[in-house]
């Protein structure tokens, strides 16, 4: 049996990544796709073979032949959408940021769980193998105890006039509200604690725009790890590392250009003898490489068939929006602190 999808705002992250990698699910299927003009709309339904296109988020979510709805549209039309969709009685898959504030954001889990509709959020990263494996050292104790994070996701955006995320009011905030949140997110999905205090450093350096192009941010987790996630609209695509770096007491994890859309990259992990001693010279080269050999897939595929399987099984959803909401008011405490010159607790 497949989830049959409907896609609204087909024709951004969705026509790039989201739906190619849905025709790959084995669980999945493409039933129809919404986009704000029927010409652009019908032109996505040849190109995927999909039953149905609509001009309008309350004509997908009515079709009968749509069992779940993928929201990908601009962060301003998550909320109204999502509730559209949860009064129907349609599971939801909502793109990150869940909306544009954890207010918001609340409000549409309450819905949910009010419903007993599994909701989830494209926090695809989270399905790279890669980041996978690293949870699992975390997990095994291998690393020690967690001290240090850093993770870092950029891109080039100059001023584009009217575009979406570049306005407060249509976005809720820029470069760390539009990549932070992935490197927010990973950190806590590897290293399983969350941020409960947070400082950080938001502003507009390079363009003209309303939203920041430019933020750093540190938190501490209530794991006690301190951590450090940067976020840039004003770095060149190809000068961008990308880079997720996690530091234990008992070695290192460094991954380079897993943070991205694509799964690849390279991640290389170090482990040390826990009971070696204090080393003056600081030369102790006891430590040694681990395999982490993987297999890489398609992250949007195995996104799309883990909230199936839940759907269709009822299993528990792996990416809950409850996550993007905790992540949001990370963000918020961020923008927050970055105004008062203060740490902000969680
Ligand atoms: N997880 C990921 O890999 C990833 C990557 C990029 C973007 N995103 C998220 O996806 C969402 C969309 O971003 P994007 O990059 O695709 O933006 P985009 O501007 O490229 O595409 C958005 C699409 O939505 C359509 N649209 C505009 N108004 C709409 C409305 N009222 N209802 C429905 N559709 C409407 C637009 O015509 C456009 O085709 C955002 O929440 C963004 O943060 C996620």
């Amino acid at each position: 049996m497949k989830v049959r999808w409907g896609v609204i705002g087909a024709g951004g992250i969705a026509d790039r990544r989201t739906i190619p990698g849905l025709m790959l699910a084995e669980n999945a299927e493409l039933a129809a796709v919404m986009e704000i003009n029927m010409e652009l709309a019908e032109k996505l339904r040849a190109k995927y073979g999909a039953a149905a296109a609509y001009d309008s988020a309350e004509g997908l979510i009515n079709d009968s032949n749509v069992d779940a709805v993928y929201i990908a549209s601009p962060v301003l039309f998550h909320t109204g959408q999502a509730e559209q969709a949860i009064a129907l009685g349609k599971p939801l898959l909502v793109e990150k940021p869940i909306a544009l504030t954890s207010k918001q954001g609340d409000a549409i889990v309450k819905l949910c769980s009010e419903k007993k509709l599994p909701a989830a959020t494209g926090f695809m990263m989270r399905y790279h193998a890669y980041h996978a494996k690293m949870r699992e050292i975390v997990i095994s104790g291998m690393l020690g105890q967690v001290v240090s994070c850093r993770a870092q996701l950029t891109c080039w955006y100059p001023d584009i006039p009217g575009n979406w995320r570049q306005q407060t009011a249509t976005s809720g905030g820029g470069s760390l509200m539009d990549m932070g949140v992935h490197c927010i997110d990973l950190i806590q999905y590897i290293t399983g604690g969350k941020a409960k205090r947070v400082a950080a450093l938001t502003g507009t350096k390079t363009f003209h725009y309303e939203v920041e192009d430019s933020a750093s941010m540190i938190f501490e987790t209530d794991k006690g790890a301190f951590c450090y996630v940067d976020s840039n609209f004003n770095i060149p695509d190809a000068a961008a590392k990308c880079r997720l770096e996690i530091y234990g007491t008992q070695g290192s994890m460094l991954a380079e250009g897993t943070i991205g859309q694509v799964e690849g990259g390279t991640l290389s992990v170090v482990l040390s003898d826990a009971a070696l001693g204090y080393d003056a010279k600081q030369d102790r080269v006891d430590v040694t490489p681990v395999n982490v050999a993987v297999e890489f897939g398609n992250m949007y595929t195995r996104e799309i068939e883990s909230f199936s399987r839940s759907i269709l099984t009822g299993s528990p959803v792996e990416v809950p929006i409850e996550d993007a909401v905790q992540v949001q008011r990370v963000v918020e405490a961020a923008y927050e602190s970055s105004k008062n010159g203060m740490f902000v607790n969680l």
